[in-house]
């Protein structure tokens, strides 16, 4: 098999903390070199990205002053503008430093708290600076170990006060940017705020400024609450909240693994490209993700500096032969077949006839037997195996 090259038009991004990942974790120091977050660029670019996101304090320390500041990130932009990548996304890193270590929108101390929003909103303004789209807010500290350490409730109302804040923010400055929560059960926290998408979901819909807000689900933290990723970002698409997309594998309920797509569940996997490539079957009007296809990954510790390029570029192109298999498997005439016997297209009618009142629906019955209607076989399992051949094959 062949490694694929890709182009600007595959849109594919990094975050600066995936390749410059120095192997750091709770068990270990580091196994491999920090570089300069240009360096980190230049090479990406090399290898077919067409675009780099990043934290904050990827690139200037926490305690920089703002002439440091100024000039890293002045150059990475000269680097990325050389280049021709993209920076399409920035984020804030209110993770790291221990002064976050009970949150930063949601720490009991107040204090906190307005440092942390206020380092949020300056993150804001570098993301408009630099031209970034999607403004990430990943609140990984955002949460509790011990059920009595916080009143939920206010932490509920401080998220949201924080959200709101930002995004009120981003309006008021008139610059072009949304929002994208991203979800995450566990890790650092014991339990996380906005574990899921759907909770996610459900904090937008209790914004000021939920219009610009949506979300940017992760792969493995979906799958680390037992989830179906496609599902999820199916459910995102249907309610227009689909704003970025963080790409990885994880194997099971575990730590978050944050391995190569596809090294995780590779049939989930051939899913979500399939309908990120090719949307949803019988709906051929229905939204369709047209962002950046973001990789959040972690080159594994066991690796050296050539092993970090070589899986980046893994993440590319395990994706192109994802997409590549997933057009041959809606371009076989035996898949058109079998989503046809399974029924796919008919899900797309209405269940109600057009002007049909509910009055009148409960009077007939449609002369329906349940026995014979129980009677069907739908096919699945064929369905799954052709996916599976064109998978494998
Ligand atoms: C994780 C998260 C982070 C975020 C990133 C953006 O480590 O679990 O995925 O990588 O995506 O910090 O805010
Ligand atoms: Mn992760
Ligand atoms: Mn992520």
């Amino acid at each position: 098999m062949e490694t694929r090259r890709p182009s600007a038009e595959d849109k594919f991004s990094f975050g600066l903390w995936t390749v410059g990942w120095t192997g750091a974790d709770p068990f270990g120091t580091a196994s491999r070199p920090a570089l300069d977050p240009w360096e980190y660029s230049d090479r990406l670019a090399e290898l077919g990205a067409w675009g780099i996101t990043f934290h904050d304090n990827d690139v200037f320390p926490f305690d920089a002053d703002e002439a440091t500041r100024r000039d890293r990130l002045g150059r990475l932009k000269d680097a990325a503008d050389k280049a021709g990548l993209t920076i399409e996304m920035v984020t804030t890193n209110t993770f790291t430093h221990p002064v976050f270590k009970d949150g930063g929108l949601t720490s009991n101390d107040r204090s906190v708290r307005r440092f942390g929003l206020r380092k949020v909103l300056q993150a804001v303004d570098i993301a408009a600076d630099m031209g970034a789209s999607t403004f990430v807010m990943w609140g990984g500290r955002e949460g509790a170990e011990y059920d009595g350490s916080k009143d939920l409730f206010s932490a509920f109302e401080r998220y949201k006060e924080g959200l709101d804040t930002v995004a009120g923010y981003i309006k008021s400055r008139g610059y072009d940017l949304r929002i994208a929560l991203e979800p995450k059960p566990n890790e650092p926290r014991g339990d996380i705020f906005l574990p899921t998408l759907g909770h996610a979901l459900a904090m937008i819909a209790e914004l000021d400024h939920g219009d610009i807000v949506g979300l940017n689900p992760e792969t493995g933290h979906e799958q680390m609450a037992n989830l179906n990723y496609t599902h999820q970002l199916a459910q995102a698409l249907w309610c227009g909240k689909l704003f970025h997309i963080d790409l990885n594998g994880q194997r099971g309920l575990k730590y978050d693994q944050d391995l190569v797509f596809g090294h995780g569940d590779l049939l989930s996997a051939f899913f979500t490209v399939d309908l990120l490539e090719n949307g949803f079957p019988g709906s051929p009007d229905a939204p369709r993700y047209t962002g950046p296809r973001h990789f959040d990954y972690k080159p594994s510790r066991t690796e050296h500096m050539d092993g970090v390029w070589a899986s980046a570029a893994a993440c590319m192109s395990t994706y192109l032969l994802l997409a590549d298999k997933a057009r041959a498997f809606r371009a076989d005439s035996r898949v058109t077949e079998a989503v046809a016997y399974a029924g796919v297209p008919d899900l797309a009618t209405p269940t109600l006839d057009d002007g049909e009142t509910v009055d009148a629906f409960l009077q007939g019955d449609d002369g329906f037997d349940a026995e014979k209607a129980a009677e069907r076989d739908y096919g699945f399992v064929r369905l799954n195996q052709l996916a599976l051949e064109h998978l494998i094959g």
